[in-house]
């Protein structure tokens, strides 16, 4: 990615990980990502705000190599999670001096995962101020964004916010910012719905915080900085609010073609009664797509063949995802298609603990669907419909 000037003595000096295709083995990245880090010059003093995945760490010691004054007096740790923080002990390695700045508990997490010795770190507190020389950073803890030590450093003189996940994006880009803004928003949504979405109310905590602070950009650890940073807070308010839209998200697997012959059906009376829906095969689905799709919808459909008395393995697999995202959705149904028995729907509301609206009597067809069950498939359209005209949002 190379350097990148901010602003006068604030770089850019993180790394591209263009190639990256899969993120804590988990998350599909299909833009790549990137591990941003600043470098800020002061008069007195020089701070590096993050590092980098130690899988590139080289990149950031030669972007680094290029100032002439290549000496860090303190690393800004704003989390401890890797990919930002695993670089710091190449960094400490390189400049001996240099010691870092963070609050108790990322400092107690980064002892624990990087074993960085206790006389490394200076501790602040929340909106407490450091200057380096005519640049005077302000820490504001924005925690659980998405971990509990996460924190915000705000530049005061230049009014820019770097902070860390909250507000990022996995999208490597060649510039400092994102023009295309539905691609932005697309990725920043996908970002969300997979790791910030479960503490939607620590998210609107937080972004009461950071009322009333002047901010021109937004630099956030990955992805592209905010020129225009009340575009990207209105969509956080928006995402972490507690509206839902008029739209399903649907979830089948289908074995010998019952449930598909069955998810046909419901899609189609779906959207005869007027209501958006998003249906994937869990098989093949990308799970950063169907996380967007369970940051709107009102109602989750999850759609299944029994296996071995319980749910097919692919959708216990999204139940368990689906479970860990928390998404806001006011209702869930579960829809199985079954031979002789089984108790796939109780697995299911068994494992989705953590959903708090209305789950809706399953639907359970056995062997290939007839005209009946297809009627079925009709009702719970128009049940869901009933629903949705309860939250006022058809
Ligand atoms: Fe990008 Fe939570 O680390």
């Amino acid at each position: 990615m190379g350097i990148r000037k901010l602003k006068e003595n604030i770089f850019s000096v993180g790394v591209n990980h263009w190639d990256r295709r899969l993120f804590d083995e988990l998350i599909p990245l299909p833009d790549g990502t990137s591990y941003n880090s600043y470098l800020i010059f002061g008069d007195k003093q020089t701070v590096l705000i993050d590092t980098v995945d130690p899988a590139v760490k080289d990149e950031l010691f030669s972007n680094l190599s290029q100032f002439e004054r290549f000496k860090i007096d303190f690393v800004i740790s704003l989390h401890s999670e890797q990919d930002h923080s695993g670089s710091i002990p190449f960094v400490l390695e390189k400049f001996p001096e240099a010691k870092v700045i963070t609050n108790e508990k990322c400092k107690e997490l980064l002892m624990e995962h990087l074993s960085i010795p206790q006389d490394k770190f200076v501790l602040v507190k929340d909106g407490e101020t450091f200057d380096i020389g005519g640049k005077t950073l302000q820490f504001i803890f924005t925690p659980w964004v998405h971990w509990p030590e996460t924190m915000s450093a705000y530049l005061k003189e230049d009014e820019i916010l770097f902070s860390c996940d909250f507000f990022g994006s996995h999208l490597a880009v060649s510039s400092l910012y994102e023009k295309n803004k539905s691609k932005l928003e697309e990725s920043a949504k996908r970002y969300f719905a997979e790791i910030m979405a479960p503490f939607r109310s620590f998210i609107r905590a937080n972004l009461k915080k950071l009322d009333g602070i002047e901010i021109k950009l937004i630099a956030p650890s990955h992805g592209p900085i905010h020129d225009e940073p009340k575009f990207i807070i209105d969509l956080y308010r928006n995402w972490s609010s507690d509206e839902v839209k008029n739209e399903v998200l649907l979830l089948y697997v289908s074995m010998h073609g019952s449930t598909k012959i069955l998810a046909d059906a419901l899609i189609s009376s779906i959207i005869d009664k007027g209501i958006t829906v998003h249906p994937f095969n869990m098989v093949n689905a990308d799970l950063g797509e169907i996380a967007i799709r369970s940051v709107d919808a009102a109602t989750i459909i999850l759609m299944t063949p029994t296996v071995l008395t319980g749910p097919h393995p692919v959708a216990a697999y999204y139940t368990i995802f689906l479970n860990a995202i928390k998404p806001k959705a006011m209702h869930f149904v579960v829809v199985t298609s079954y031979g002789w028995g089984g108790i796939a729907p109780d697995w299911i509301k068994s494992h989705m603990s953590s959903f708090k609206g209305e789950f809706l009597d399953p639907v359970q067809v056995k062997g290939l669907p007839k005209n009946l069950d297809i009627l079925r498939m009709k009702e719970l359209a128009e049940k869901v419909l009933d629903k949705h005209k309860t939250l006022g949002i058809v």
